[in-house]
């Protein structure tokens, strides 16, 4: 246990304000992890899974009404309301300490409060920080110890010092209604009630890696991005390193861990996952731009997974993984998901615990943002450059989305300004990762919509200040679409593993080894240059999903005009103009 005075200061505002009947602190140890597993399984927080099959593995069961990330209840609480912007939700923190202090105050009673100290990013990296967990579950104890690096080693490196974040979380009675998840950019402090869904509790990641961290990053010249991170080795054994922006559910952590088709393997090229959904990044000594993934965990999400979309994320899940409101088997005491296999168990629970037959039922057996919290290590692709300090040099950055129609397979910006323009004017359909409505088309500039921690027309100027630093060594900046529909609502491009015949093209791009066609949004492939070996897929087809139609891009820039509206004075002049730049292309 840590002798530093902030520390300790806080923990003891914590204990009056909470009231716990006692406090342990996490010091990460295998001893002390095994015991908190063992307390959940007596109390049904956890069931312990087949041994043999899974072996180290846990199935949890969250409340009906508390199963997503809340964006509506999501709170940026900065001094003054402007800072928070015209995306965010906004609390004046006075009213939103009290508000909070008041709901969490003595909810601890006849209850256990755990101090979990935590490293987002490699312990002592000059790139990693510090943040405190108080929280009463067991559940999220566990699932921060797989997520995060925590515990003593941890409390060495922050020493005396007053740099790290706080978050407290108290679950109290997960009333929907008095669900809160608040962040106080100004003072390091994140605090959330009400909820014990992984996105609104697992502290570490959504509201510090991605909200505190987009501001730490603009104030101290930094980026916080919800990107994965990849490695491309190439048959002379170079790797070089992209990193890719999708909104939740829309393929971060399938592209991180993705296998080429076999001619490249063959051949010898490789995919390394260095992250699958945040990169800290940040200008290198050689003036490039250097990215860490700060979690040392996967929160994937479970339905679609298999061995054929994603092998290396199921293997990830075979030992010492926590699963979160998946199917229960009750022959072999194992786990199911919707997309597993085509043996739905006959025999099992639902997510919410219920007798469920995979092969009557018409309801799914699974959540559709049911997930799995599996260590990065058990990764069969992880990077060996997981853990480096200084992380990877990135050369490209990829934007993408699901858009049914309009935007193309691929297509590369005309430069850095160019590309921070396809990044804010990112749209995409939603999904189950947040409550509401899914499959509704809405704009989510750089899959930063619910994570970015302050006005989002500063975080665009931050891009543009970004390029200036950067230069000529700027990564190059793409945009993908995996997610084109055809007339009967297929998607038409084959996706997962194939993507990597886009990703070829991508690399070829930054080492100008390959020639575009330009559009008026960017340069797209020619279609004789996106190899499509030992696929049964017509270039035709591929030339169809390469088009830009111009009509479509003239909608969308009305569509873009409208959005731009709300960012008022903030809106970056850069943006204005690529715009009128686009609109003027379109025009011709
Ligand atoms: P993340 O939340 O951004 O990490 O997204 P995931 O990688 O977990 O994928 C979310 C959902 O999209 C899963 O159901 C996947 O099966 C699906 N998905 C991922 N990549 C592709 C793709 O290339 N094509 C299609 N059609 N679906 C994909
Ligand atoms: P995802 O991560 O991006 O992998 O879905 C969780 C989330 O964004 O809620
Ligand atoms: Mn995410
Ligand atoms: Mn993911």
């Amino acid at each position: 246990m840590t002798t530093n005075k902030s520390v300790l200061a806080w923990i003891d505002e914590m204990k009056a304000l909470l009231t716990p009947d006692k406090v342990v602190w996490i010091d990460g140890s295998e001893a002390q992890i095994e015991a908190l597993r063992a307390e959940a399984c007596s109390t049904g927080e956890l069931i312990k899974l087949n041994q043999e099959k899974l072996p180290g593995c846990y199935l949890h069961r969250t409340k009906v009404n508390d199963v997503a990330r809340v964006e509506d209840r999501t709170f940026i609480c900065s001094r003054k309301e402007e800072d928070a912007g015209p995306t965010n939700n906004w609390k004046e923190p006075q009213e939103a300490y009290k508000m909070l202090f008041d709901i969490a105050r003595g909810s601890y009673k006849g209850r256990t409060m755990y101090v979990i100290p935590y490293s987002m990013g490699p312990v002592g990296s000059p790139l990693a920080k510090i943040g405190y967990e108080v929280t009463d579950s067991i559940y999220v104890v566990l699932n921060m110890n797989i997520m995060t690096r925590v515990g003593a080693e941890v409390e060495k490196v922050l020493g005396d010092s007053e740099d790290w974040i706080k978050g407290l979380h108290a679950k109290c009675d997960i009333d929907p209604e008095k669900r809160y998840i608040c962040h106080f950019p100004e003072d390091n402090y994140i605090i959330s009630v009400n909820s014990g869904y992984g996105g609104n509790v697992l502290l570490g990641k959504k509201c510090f890696a991605l909200r505190i961290a987009s501001y730490l990053g603009k104030c101290e010249g930094w980026m916080a991005e919800h990107m994965l991170i990849l490695g491309i080795e190439n048959p002379q054994g170079e790797v070089k390193y992209v990193s890719a922006a999708f909104p939740s559910a829309c393929g971060k952590t399938n592209l991180a861990m993705l296998i080429p088709p076999e001619g490249y393997t063959k051949n010898g090229y490789k995919v390394w996952t260095v992250g699958d959904d945040i990169a800290w990044m940040r200008k290198g000594e050689d003036g490039r731009l250097w990215a860490i993934n700060p979690e040392y965990g996967f929160f994937g999400v479970a339905p679609g997974t298999n061995v054929k979309s994603n092998p290396n994320a199921l293997q990830s899940t075979k030992k010492d993984t926590i699963f979160t409101n998946v199917v229960l088997n009750l022959d072999d005491n194992t786990v199911w998901w919707e997309g597993l296999d085509k043996n739905p168990p006959e025999n099992a629970l639902n997510w919410k615990g219920e007798p469920w037959n995979g092969k009557t039922s018409t309801e799914k057996g699974a959540h559709p943002n049911s997930r799995f919290t599996a260590p990065a290590k058990n990764c069969p692709c992880i990077s060996s450059e997981f853990d480096a300090v200084s992380g990877v040099p990135i050369s490209a950055i990829i934007f993408g989305g699901r858009r049914a129609q309009t935007t193309p397979l691929v297509y590369q910006s005309r430069d850095w300004d160019n590309g921070v323009f396809v990044g804010s004017i990112m749209a995409s359909e939603t999904t189950a990762a947040a409550t509401g409505a899914v499959g509704v088309v809405r704009r989510d500039p750089m899959a930063m919509l619910p994570f970015c921690g302050y006005n989002m027309g500063d975080y665009f100027k931050h891009w543009f200040e970004m390029g200036e630093v950067l230069g000529d060594k700027a990564p190059k900046i793409f945009n993908v679409n995996w997610f084109r529909l055809d007339e009967d609502g297929n998607f038409i491009w084959p996706g997962f593993g194939d993507n990597f015949r886009v990703l070829e093209w991508i690399i070829k791009r930054c080492e100008g080894k390959v020639d575009a066609d330009e559009t008026a949004i960017g340069y797209v492939p020619k279609a004789e240059d996106i190899n499509l070996e030992g696929l049964d897929f017509s270039i035709d087809t591929l030339r169809d999903i390469l088009a830009v139609d111009n009509d479509l891009w003239s909608k969308e820039a009305e569509g873009i005009e409208e959005f731009y509206k709300k960012f008022g004075d903030k809106l970056p002049k850069e943006l204005a103009d690529q715009l009128a730049s686009l609109k003027e292309r379109l025009s011709k």
